[in-house]
């Protein structure tokens, strides 16, 4: 088994082990091929049948509703979306909704009683309502943040600073983006508690769950992603929750690259916490949420402070708001509500079934064909149905920002770099990788047209 944690945030504890680390060319993808011929005798069609996938989503008319998605770049190459990890399109229904509270209804909430000022609370509350019902739990339980890393800097400076001191223990992942680091990282410095990090297995890229098993023993918060924005690797959520539950620790879920995947039923997973980003899923930047379970909410304190979270201040001090109004204070993201609300009704007439298996067969298809071309490597494994729609790649002699410009010339939007996971890269013993995303919107024809020019990028540039 590998080495399990490191008792403190002073040790970074990631480059020395791995003895067993295998070479990249040993980590290629391997699952085994459904389809004949290499990536060099592909040939553009639009039978997605044979290429074996499903059409359940009607994916033209989904595109239809995403302006951006006919644009043509400065070189005139038709814009291909594969950076979907990062922020996916939003539909025109979220541009109009902010449009039009903007042209029409621009106010403040919550603070007055004129026309446009009601207009607004309404619409930023019935936002909540949509959002809160979308992800299975009630508008009490959910508090407006800037994104998934304003919740989860919430849940450590209100629960965790109340809470926690230096006896007690973290158990955070290898796989976990910065966001779910760094806050524990500080409390950590600040209260002496212990993080310990469960690591990944790097064969099978999956989270070693013997160690976790091992690391859950006296934990009182565990953090985890609920699917990695490098790997695509879903975790087994239900698993960690019930174990965690059964140790007596409370458990913090990451959803945001789970939450545009798969519908998020907070009530029913009896997990503590979950922070989401919109922007993933539709919606628009500087705006997501942290749902809490009532009982956990009532035992954490104020974070931000100002106005609007407090019920009465007078210069011998102040009394504070309950609820998610305690968390949220000053001029709401009012605009940004809207929007999100508005993606969620969007997303509202899909199947996330349907969605995920789109999304995961393009994924699964794309992962396949590149690690046939020569000296890409494939970190993760896009066969796996639960897979989310993320393929990691690196090519051995071409480094992944020239990569990423030559992808950009054929009109390929990917990223690059370390993703915000460098715990990640370390353990699997490289320092950046190129990651194709893709969302509900994208075709097998532009995975199709990808891996084409990928092979013949990778076929100039090479130095073999
Ligand atoms: N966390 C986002 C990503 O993975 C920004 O690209």
């Amino acid at each position: 088994m590998p080495l399990l944690w490191c008792s403190s945030v002073h040790h970074s504890g990631f480059s020395s082990r791995r003895p067993g680390f295998k070479s990249r060319q040993e980590h290629q993808f391997s699952c085994k091929s459904h389809l004949t011929g290499n990536t060099r005798e592909l040939k553009s069609h639009h039978h997605l049948a044979v290429m074996g996938v499903d059409v359940t989503l009607d994916v033209e008319a989904i595109r239809a509703d995403f302006p951006i998605l006919s644009r043509k770049l400065p070189n005139g190459k038709q814009l291909v979306y594969f950076d979907n990890a990062a922020t996916s399109q939003k539909p025109k229904c979220v541009i109009d909704a902010m449009s039009q509270y903007y042209s029409e209804y621009n106010s403040n909430a919550h603070r007055a009683n004129h026309t446009l000022a009601d207009e607004a609370t309404t619409a930023l509350e019935s936002a909540r309502s949509s959002i809160s019902s979308y992800f299975g739990t009630s508008p009490d339980q959910m508090v407006y943040t800037s994104g998934a890393t304003e919740a989860i800097n919430l849940v450590s400076y209100a629960w965790a600073r109340e809470n926690l001191s230096k006896d007690d223990v973290i158990v955070l992942t290898e796989m976990e983006h910065h966001a779910d680091i760094v806050p524990w990282q500080q409390l950590s410095k600040e209260k002496g508690v212990e993080v310990r990090y469960v690591p990944i297995d790097t064969d099978s890229f999956t989270l070693d769950m013997a160690a976790f098993e091992i690391a859950v023993d006296g934990a009182s918060l565990v953090c985890v992603v609920h699917t990695s924005n490098v790997l695509g690797i879903r975790n087994p959520i239900e698993k960690i929750i019930e174990l965690s539950h059964s140790n007596g620790a409370r458990v913090l879920l990451d959803c945001a690259q789970g939450a545009p995947h798969e519908k998020i039923r907070f009530d029913d997973s009896g997990v503590d916490f979950v922070a989401i980003s919109a922007h993933k899923m539709g919606g628009p930047t500087g705006i997501g949420c942290l749902l809490v379970k009532k009982d956990v909410m009532s035992q954490m304190g104020p974070f931000m402070t100002g106005g609007s979270m407090i019920k009465t201040v007078s210069t011998l001090g102040s009394t504070f708001q309950e609820g998610h109004a305690l968390f949220e204070t000053g001029t709401p993201r009012i605009a940004e509500a809207i929007g999100w609300g508005a993606a969620v009704e969007w997303l509202e007439k899909f199947d996330m079934k349907d969605v995920h298996s789109h999304i995961n067969k393009i994924a699964s298809w794309t992962a396949e064909r590149i690690s046939n071309i020569d000296g890409i490597t494939v970190y993760g494994d896009p066969s796996r149905s639960d897979s989310s729609g993320a393929v990691s790649f690196l090519h051995d002699s071409i480094q992944s920002q020239d990569l990423a410009l030559l992808l950009d010339e054929g009109g390929f939007a990917v990223r690059t770099g370390h993703h915000c996971a460098q715990p990640l890269m370390d353990a699997l013993g490289v320092p950046s990788t190129n990651r194709a995303s893709f969302w509900l919107y994208n075709t097998m024809e532009e995975a199709e047209a990808f891996v084409n020019h990928l092979d013949y990028v990778v076929g100039r540039f090479s130095d073999k």
